[in-house]
């Protein structure tokens, strides 16, 4: 039970009618899909990128839950305007199970608080995460997709979840500053994975289709020549005044105003990542339980 600030979020009980109505079971062999959101500068639009997304990829049918993963400042409730009672953390010490800690948005969209929990989940000793981890695998009954909202920076541990994500989507403005911010996070990454690290890269608040497209071209060379990694483009997502006005009435732009440019360049992304997710087999071992090992042990954790 949590409590809401928004009159017209879900009461528990239908959190838990949502739950239980979207335990299909684990799908095929390649489990659940997780995608991480990332950038090097802060302030780009991760956030509303993470939370608009996911509604937009529910409305393509697909069952999403946001791990908000900002390792500073919880993001998505802001966005949303909710107000969680729990958070990973409480997972973590056991306090609370899977389904107390996930909160239901709207358009069936899940979101699991991360909250202090997730530095937690790197001090954990090994017994213990992987009886976490194990709890964890609930999550894999109830989404397709894990999308993860980060922090800023090329803090070491919100790119752990670029290098334990099946996918990461970088994000930049057409800002100098944060293109070159981007382009660390790349290199980092690369070093990390020695290049072997499906990214997509989203320019935010451009102000024309081909300014994105110019400042993708350029990261891609660079990634390219200089990295030896190969970026896809997933789009722009174009300035839009319509986002700052949801932002300040706590309602995701996608759902406040659904065919304003940003929602539909949303709608286009999620298309995309729909199909990707639909008909790309996601390399061998992968699903929540991969995921969250491979985080612990990018977080600094077991062996
Ligand atoms: N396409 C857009 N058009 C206009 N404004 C936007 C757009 N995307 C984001 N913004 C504005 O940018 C601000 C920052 O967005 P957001 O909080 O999503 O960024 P962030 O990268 O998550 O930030 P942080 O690094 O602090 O977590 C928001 O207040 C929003 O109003
Ligand atoms: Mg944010």
């Amino acid at each position: 039970m949590r409590e809401r600030v928004a009159p017209h979020h879900d009461q528990a009980g239908e959190l838990r009618r949502i739950v239980e109505s979207r335990r299909r079971g684990v799908r095929g062999l390649s489990g659940l899909r997780s995608i991480a959101v990332l950038s090097g500068k802060g302030g780009v639009g991760k956030s509303n990128l993470a939370v608009n997304l996911a509604m937009a990829l529910s409305k393509t049918g697909k069952r999403v839950v946001i791990l908000d993963a900002d390792l500073g400042m919880a993001n998505v409730d802001l966005l949303c305007g909710i107000s969680p009672k729990y958070t990973l953390a409480h997972l973590v010490k056991g306090q609370r199970s899977v389904d107390e800690v996930l909160v239901a948005l709207d358009n069936g969209v899940l979101l699991l608080p991360g909250g202090p929990g997730v530095q937690e989940l790197a001090e954990l000793g090994d017994d213990a995460q992987s009886l976490l981890i194990d709890k964890l695998a609930a999550l894999e009954g109830v989404a397709d997709i894990l999308l993860i909202d980060t922090g800023a920076g090329i803090h070491r541990n919100t790119l752990s979840f670029g290098v334990a994500a099946d996918l990461t989507i970088l994000i930049t403005t057409p800002e100098p500053t944060s293109i070159r911010d981007a382009y660390g996070v790349l290199k980092t990454l690369a070093i990390n994975t020695g290049s072997k690290i499906e990214i997509t890269l989203v320019v935010n608040m451009a102000t024309s289709r081909s300014e994105g497209s110019e400042v993708a071209e350029r990261i891609q060379m660079a990634a390219n020549q200089f990295l030896s990694l190969s970026v896809a483009y997933g789009g722009a997502i174009l300035l839009d005044e319509n986002v700052g006005k949801a932002v300040r009435m706590r309602i995701p732009f996608f759902l406040a105003n659904p065919t304003c440019q940003a929602s539909r360049d949303i709608a286009a992304l999620a298309a995309e990542l729909a199909r990707i997710d639909d008909e790309v087999e996601p390399p061998a071992g992968r699903g929540v339980k991969s995921f969250f090992f491979r985080l612990a042990r990018s977080l600094g954790l077991g062996g």
